[in-house]
């Protein structure tokens, strides 16, 4: 974490509480209140996913939920806005790398047959919340 040009700042002498979580398998401290994208931004390399087309990496940009650019899978829910949620211990954070994973499971006949709510589905379903689709 010493070659990113972002650090935390204390009052001197503050006494400050820590939590751990894992970003890529990597355990990682931060502090209550901290957002996921904060403590991201702290790594080295800063960044919290790669680009679908290039594959360049991408870091967290305005920190209020707009740019998108700090989507990450945090506890396995891919494409989360990592600025909008804040550390808890033992959370897993991993860098999204390329499209998002679809995780939902379906059956082979859902997908073929099922197709009587097409146009009607809330195109929210199944989406973190603050995730706009
Ligand atoms: S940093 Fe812009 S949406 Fe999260």
């Amino acid at each position: 974490m010493d070659a990113s040009m972002f650090r935390k700042l204390h009052d001197p002498g503050a006494t400050v509480p820590a939590l751990t979580l894992t970003i890529d398998g990597q355990t990682v401290s931060a502090e209550p209140g901290d957002s996921i994208a904060a403590v991201l931004l702290r790594l080295d390399p800063p960044f919290s996913r790669t680009t679908p087309v290039s594959g360049s990496p991408r870091t967290p940009y305005c920190m209020m939920g707009v740019c998108f650019e700090c989507l990450a899978s945090v506890d396995g829910v891919a494409s989360t806005q990592t600025c909008l949620v804040q550390v808890r211990e033992g959370m897993r954070v991993e860098r999204q790398h390329g499209r998002r994973a679809l995780t939902m499971a379906m059956s082979e006949n859902a997908a073929v047959d099922d197709v009587s709510d097409v146009g009607t589905a809330d195109p929210r379903d199944g989406m973190p919340s603050g995730v706009s689709p």
